[in-house]
């Protein structure tokens, strides 16, 4: 372990000088694109947060106060193991990659790079959010959520500079300089364009989006090329903590909005300073489609070349499935044909991106369930759910068509009249962010949203967790 270090990390880094030396340029760089598009407004305080400083389950991490550019972003991948094997596809068994094969060198990178792109982006969409806290806890695990990201970006950029030469330099560049939702130099993926400028956004965000950065980073945890697969297995020890702020953020504003309902006269919870159910629906059908979008078209050669080559697995390849050739069997999904719903069955290598997407909807299924209890427990009716996954898509077989929440094909006409009914409008987004003043005193906690049931690493929730 080198953790006294400029860059802290498990792989030997002062070994290998010309990659230490590459990476000793970018740290600069990747410093400056922090200051000017991390977190706004707080790079001078004191934040209790978690820094990696091993891969071991237990004691990975350091719990303390840091200056947010004082953090210390490493490198840190799973140990390796010993004999790996390509788990999956056509060299199935076959000794795993160590070095980037030739002929998967550009589907390789592609990879990489757009995994990479997510993670500096989400900073940038979260930058502002710091000004409109709910409470200090709510502000550390924003910050938590944006360093790891952060560091997430450094874990791609080590693959990038370490396997990928010249071009993978270029890259790792260019990561810098793309600009969340900028016209002229977006993002790779539309999700990480989309404004996330008020907290129930960014609950929404951490709930749909980073969730499917779990799954994106599951299948490549299998994937044979195994710098990939063992950077990735950590990544996903961090990433659990932005699911859990998503699943229980969300969750706390339903449990907030529900009690509100039963004090309100009329179950109007605006008169009490609430966020109405029907709005929290909207945000979730809106973050939801946006979200299985990132999974990529329902038919898709190029998630049959993947697996095949042996990058790209299923979730939990290796313990939920016998036959890791998947060569034999079909997959029968529904596609748009002269106007009408149709089965269209396709052989299962191409429809590997629909099946990690059922994974992802069966796990968004588990959380709306529990939120759902919540309302129950506190005695609403109403009950929120999931827009079916055809609803509002931008890629694959439904981007183009119309489609309601439960999924039937409609009009463009009939579509556009119902929008203000489904997906968040303007006066939505208003609303939301006037509720949006900042809580900053230790234990308070704003009213649209109930406390956490618990603080961070045995701290309670009264804990100073910023220093303002
Ligand atoms: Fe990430
Ligand atoms: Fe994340």
């Amino acid at each position: 372990m080198e953790l006294y270090e400029r860059i802290p990390n498990n792989v030997n880094l002062s070994q290998d000088k010309r990659l230490q030396r590459a990476l000793e340029k970018w740290l600069p760089s990747y410093l400056d694109w922090w200051r000017e598009m991390g977190p706004e407004g707080f790079q001078d305080k004191d934040v209790y947060l978690r820094t990696a400083v091993d891969v071991d389950a237990e004691g990975w991490a350091n719990f303390d106060f840091v200056k947010m550019p004082d953090y210390r972003w490493g490198i840190f991948l799973k140990p390796a193991e010993k004999d790996a094997k390509v788990g999956f596809g056509d060299n199935f068994g076959m000794p795993a990659y160590q070095e980037v094969p030739g002929e998967f060198r550009n589907s390789l990178r592609r990879i990489i790079v757009t995994q990479g792109d997510t993670e500096p982006a989400s900073v940038e969409q979260q930058r502002e959010l710091g000004k409109t806290c709910p409470s200090l806890y709510d502000l550390r695990n924003l910050f938590q959520v944006n360093v790891e990201e952060g560091r997430h970006l450094w874990a791609m950029v080590y693959l990038l500079h370490g396997y990928f030469g010249r071009d993978g330099r270029d890259e790792a560049d260019a990561l810098l300089e793309r600009r969340s939702g900028n016209p002229d130099k977006p993002r790779i993926l539309e999700a990480f364009n989309q404004p996330c400028d008020d907290w129930l956004n960014f609950f929404c965000f951490t709930m749909f989006t980073d969730r499917d950065g779990k799954y994106q980073l599951a299948a490549l945890a299998e994937s044979g090329f195994e710098p990939l697969a063992r950077t990735c297995q950590f990544m996903l020890t961090e990433e659990a903590h932005h699911l859990f702020v998503g699943e229980t953020g969300v969750g706390r504003v339903v449990k907030r909005t529900a009690q509100l309902m039963k004090e309100s006269r009329n179950g109007d919870v605006r008169e009490l300073g609430g966020i109405p159910l029907d709005i929290m629906q909207k945000y979730i059908n809106f973050w939801f489609s946006y979200s299985l979008d990132l999974f990529g078209g329902e038919i898709s050669s190029n998630s049959a070349d993947f697996f095949a080559a042996g990058l790209k697995g299923r979730y939990k390849e290796r313990d939920q499935y016998k036959d890791h050739t998947a060569a034999e069997g079909s997959f029968t999904l529904t596609v748009v044909e002269d106007g009408k719903l149709v089965p269209r069955e396709v052989p299962l290598r191409n429809a590997l991106n629909e099946v990690l997407r059922g994974e992802y909807v069966r796990d968004c299924e588990r959380a709306m369930t529990r939120w759902n209890k919540y309302l129950r427990e506190e005695g609403a009716d109403a009950q929120l759910y999931l827009p079916s996954t055809r609803f509002h898509r931008h890629v694959g077989e439904f981007a183009g068509h119309h489609f309601d929440v439960q999924g039937n094909l409609t009009s463009k006409e009939a579509f556009e009249q119902s929008e203000s009914l489904w997906l968040p409008t303007i006066e939505d987004r208003e609303y939301v962010r006037s509720l949006m003043h900042p809580v900053t005193e230790p234990g308070e906690i704003a009213n649209w949203i109930a406390p956490p049931t618990a603080g961070i690493k045995g701290k309670p929730f009264e804990f100073e967790y910023v220093r303002l």
